[in-house]
C-alpha cells in the first residue's frame, strides 16, 4: 500500500524548477491497482516520485485511469492535459522525508484537506524544499523574477498585487474545507487542519501542521504544531507556544471545551474544562499556587506539573500577582449563537 497520490498542476521558475503545485483531489493510501496504472501509464519505477507529465501522457494516463473506474481521478488527468502550466504526478511510496517541492506540497494538501491529522506526516527539512515566493494575485512568482514580472504587468496597464512573500501560500487558494468559517484567509497557512465547524476571526492565525478537532472560535494564535481539540475557544489576541522558534521542545495542545482567555498564553498542554484568564500567560516554568474550593494554598507546583490535566482553572492574583490555579467549576459552555452558522 502507498502513502499518498496526487496530480498537481502548478508553477516553475524560468529555470523549470517548482515553485509550487496545487492537487486537487489528493488521495491518501492508494490502492495497488491505481499505482499500477501509474506504473504502466506514467513509467513510474516505484519509490518516492514527482513525476513531469506531458499532455499525451496525461490523456493515457486518464484512459487507464478511467478503465480502472477511477473516474474522478480520470477527468481531473483530461483536465490537466489541457493545463497551460505544468502538471505533476507525485506517487509518495512511503512517507520519508520528502525530496522535493511537489511531494512537500501533497503532504501539506493531505493535512488540508482533512485526511491526515497534524503530527502524522513526516514534515521535516520542508522548508529547504519549499522557496520563499512573491504569491500575487497573478499566482507564484519567483523573488528573482518579481522585478521583471512587476514592470510588464504595468507596462500591460496592470498592477501585480503582491499579497505576501512567504515559503507558505495561504490554505484557501488551494483549499477549502468544509464547514468553517475564515475571515481573513491570509491568517491560515497550507497545512493546517481546520477542523468542521471552526471559526477563524481576523485576529486568529492557524499554522501548518497544527489546526482544530472540530467547532471552535478561534480569535488567537494556533502555532505550528499545536492541535485544539473539539469545542474549545482561543480568546482574542492568544497565543500558543510552538517549539520552532525557542518554544522548547513540549508539543502544544488544547484538550476539548477549554477557553483560553483574551490575550493569555499557554507553554504547557492543556487537558479538557481548562480556563485561563485574560492576559495570563503560563510557561511550563511558572511557579502556580495550587488552591482548594476555600482559596487556601495547598502546594507550589511548577506548570508543568499539570500539564494535560483536566478541569483546572489558571488566574492571575489581582491582588498579589500570583499564578493561581483551582478546580474549574463552570467548564465554559459555548457561546451557541457565535458557532450557530458555521
Ligand atoms: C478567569 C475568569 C474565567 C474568571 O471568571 P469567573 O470564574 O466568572 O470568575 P468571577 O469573575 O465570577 O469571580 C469569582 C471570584 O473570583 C474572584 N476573582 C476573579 N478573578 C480574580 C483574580 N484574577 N484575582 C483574584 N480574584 C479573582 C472574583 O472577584 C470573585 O470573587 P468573590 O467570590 O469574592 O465574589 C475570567 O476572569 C476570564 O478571564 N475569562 C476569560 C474571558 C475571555 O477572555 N474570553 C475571550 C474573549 S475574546
Amino acid at each position: 500500500m502507498s502513502f499518498a497520490f496526487g496530480i498537481g498542476i502548478g508553477t516553475q521558475n524560468n529555470q523549470g524548477e517548482w515553485l509550487e503545485v496545487y492537487y486537487q483531489q489528493p488521495i491518501m493510501t492508494p490502492g495497488k491497482d491505481l499505482i499500477d496504472v501509474v506504473e504502466t501509464a506514467l513509467d513510474y519505477k516505484g519509490g518516492n516520485q514527482a513525476m513531469d507529465v506531458k499532455a499525451e501522457q496525461l490523456t493515457r494516463f486518464a484512459n487507464a485511469l478511467r478503465q480502472l473506474g477511477q473516474t474522478d481521478q480520470a477527468k481531473l488527468a483530461e483536465k490537466a492535459a489541457e493545463s497551460k502550466r505544468p502538471v505533476v504526478v507525485t506517487v509518495l511510496a512511503t512517507d520519508d522525508t520528502a525530496s522535493s517541492t511537489p511531494e512537500v506540497y501533497l503532504k501539506l494538501h493531505l493535512i488540508s484537506h482533512r485526511l491526515a491529522k497534524p503530527h502524522s506526516v513526516k514534515l521535516d527539512g520542508i522548508f529547504g524544499l519549499l522557496p520563499n515566493l512573491a504569491w500575487t494575485n497573478e499566482g507564484a512568482v519567483d523573488l528573482n523574477e518579481l522585478p521583471e514580472r512587476q514592470l510588464q504587468a504595468r507596462i500591460e496597464g496592470r498592477t501585480l498585487e503582491v499579497k505576501s512573500v512567504d515559503k507558505f501560500p495561504q490554505m484557501t487558494d488551494y483549499v477549502v474545507p468544509k464547514g468553517v468559517r475564515i475571515a481573513d484567509t491570509a491568517r491560515v497557512r497550507l497545512g493546517a487542519y481546520v477542523g468542521e465547524g471552526t471559526t477563524v476571526m481576523h485576529e486568529g492565525f492557524i499554522n501548518f501542521n497544527a489546526g482544530t478537532e472540530g467547532t471552535s472560535m478561534i480569535e488567537g494564535r494556533i502555532s505550528a504544531g499545536v492541535m485544539i481539540g473539539k469545542g474549545s475557544d482561543l480568546g482574542g489576541g492568544c497565543s500558543t507556544m510552538g517549539t520552532l522558534s525557542g518554544g522548547g521542545n513540549i508539543i502544544i495542545s488544547v484538550g476539548e471545551n477549554c477557553l483560553l482567555g483574551a490575550n493569555a498564553g499557554i507553554g504547557i498542554p492543556l487537558g479538557d474544562r481548562c480556563t485561563v484568564e485574560a492576559g495570563l500567560y503560563i510557561t511550563s516554568g511558572t511557579k502556580v499556587n495550587l488552591l482548594d474550593d476555600n482559596n487556601e494554598q495547598v502546594e507550589v507546583i511548577k506548570a508543568r506539573d499539570l500539564a494535560g490535566k483536566n478541569d483546572l482553572l489558571f488566574r492571575r492574583n489581582s491582588l498579589t500577582g500570583a499564578v493561581e490555579c483551582k478546580t474549574n467549576k463552570s467548564a465554559i459552555e459555548l457561546n451557541e449563537e457565535l458557532h450557530a452558522n458555521n
